[in-house]
């Protein structure tokens, strides 16, 4: 790593390359603050968390924007916010319900510590959101950073906040060469956050970083023009914004082919809850398998087989109903979508096998992404199914 700016007590002591350092002096962090402060009352969007400084709004708000677009979050913080409007309304709910609404966000542990968290707060804090440090980090899916953005936004506690906007924004204001993201640059990035906190409004002042970050300060091509820490920024006056920070290097894509199977069974159909320790754990899902190459008779017996081997069951010949195409991580997924006939089950099954449930069921069901749709590709009565089994196979 280059050597770098460190923050003193003071203000910013310039161990960089000197061109750089010599736009860095004190009082920075001051001055930084004021403009900041001062373009976000002028600039910030009107988002639903930022009505009122409710701790329960604000965490929820937190945990939802972590991975997740403001633009996907608003229309599920209406929703979560309509069916459970305060702590003890979330803690009295089954979690399929809690899932049910977080369906489509993604990284649904985040719902199911969530949930826990709420429980957690009406046994040990009578159902109000701890304003305590210590108490908010013992909170189920609470780290470093929702940690300090929930205590400083509702509490106004001097508490800093690094994400994914702020790292790219703090970088650049302390011309950082560094890997923001090794352990060396995240302890650095965090300890710039602290040293610019001002003591006024740092609630305000974190959220007016995100915000700096994401509309003005962005990954690629940033509106220095329109920023307001333009003349405070010593890459904007080396010119190297899109040397940092680093751009991260792509994974590779992998392919992979899935296939997911609607077995019918009169008017239900199979889906089978994911456990804990899965992916997806808590929600349904049809039954999937991981295909190669197979086509033709060879992919017919490989389904057939797999659903014997998994759940014990008999079904007859799959006919292909759709294929999906999406992308998690760095997989690109082929999901083929088959529909068989149920024909018998092997008594002793297993555990978990799995559960009929007619498509008005499903639609109160929490199912994965692809699960969903897959499921609104079934008619109401499943009678009208389009495939028409031949015969049994295996
Ligand atoms: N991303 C994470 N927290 C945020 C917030 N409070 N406002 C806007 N974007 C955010």
């Amino acid at each position: 790593m280059e050597r770098q700016l460190v923050p003193s007590a003071k203000g910013f002591a310039s161990h960089s390359t000197p061109h750089l350092s010599c736009m860095m002096h004190p009082p920075f962090p001051t001055s930084l603050a004021r403009r900041l402060l001062a373009w976000y009352r002028r600039s910030a969007r009107p988002l639903p968390w930022r009505v009122d400084r409710d701790s329960y709004r604000v965490w929820i708000s937190e945990i939802m924007l972590q991975q997740t677009q403001v633009a996907t979050v608003e229309a599920y913080f209406a929703r979560f916010m309509a069916a459970f409007p305060s702590v003890a309304h979330l803690a009295a709910a089954p979690e399929a319900d809690v899932l049910r609404l977080w369906e489509g966000l993604g990284y649904y542990r985040r719902a199911r510590q969530l949930h826990r968290a709420a429980k957690q707060i009406v046994a040990e804090h009578g159902g109000e959101f701890p304003s305590d440090g210590d108490a908010v980090r013992r909170l189920p899916g609470i780290g470093r950073y929702t940690a300090g953005a929930v205590l400083s936004i509702a509490f106004d506690r001097r508490e800093p906040i690094l994400e994914a906007n702020t790292v790219r924004l703090l970088s650049r204001l302390v011309a950082f060469r560094g890997n923001p993201h090794d352990a060396a640059g995240q302890k650095h990035l965090w300890q710039v956050a602290a040293a610019i906190l001002p003591k006024r409004s740092p609630g305000e002042f974190n959220q007016a970083l995100m915000e700096l970050g994401s509309q003005v300060c962005t990954p690629r091509e940033p509106r220095c023009d329109a920023c307001p820490l333009e003349m405070l920024c010593p890459t904007r006056a080396a010119g190297l914004q899109a040397a940092i920070p680093p751009p991260k290097t792509k994974p590779r894509i992998e392919s992979v082919r899935h296939a997911a199977i609607v077995i019918r069974r009169g008017p239900r159909v199979l889906l089978v809850e994911r456990q804990e320790g899965e992916r997806w754990a808590g929600l349904w899902d049809f039954p999937r398998i991981a295909l190669g190459g197979e086509q033709g008779a060879a992919l017919d017996r490989r389904i057939v087989e797999a659903l014997q081997a998994d759940l014990g069951m008999s079904i007859g010949e799959p006919e292909l109903l759709s294929t999906l195409r999406h992308s998690v991580t760095r997989f690109r997924i082929t999901l083929e979508c088959y529909a068989a006939e149920f024909l018998g089950q092997r008594k002793h099954a297993g555990p978990g096998v799995g559960k009929w449930f007619s498509p008005a069921e499903i639609s109160m069901l929490p199912l994965n992404t692809t699960g969903r749709k897959i499921s609104r590709l079934l008619p109401d009565g499943l009678g009208q199914l389009k495939h028409r089994p031949r015969a049994a196979i295996g």
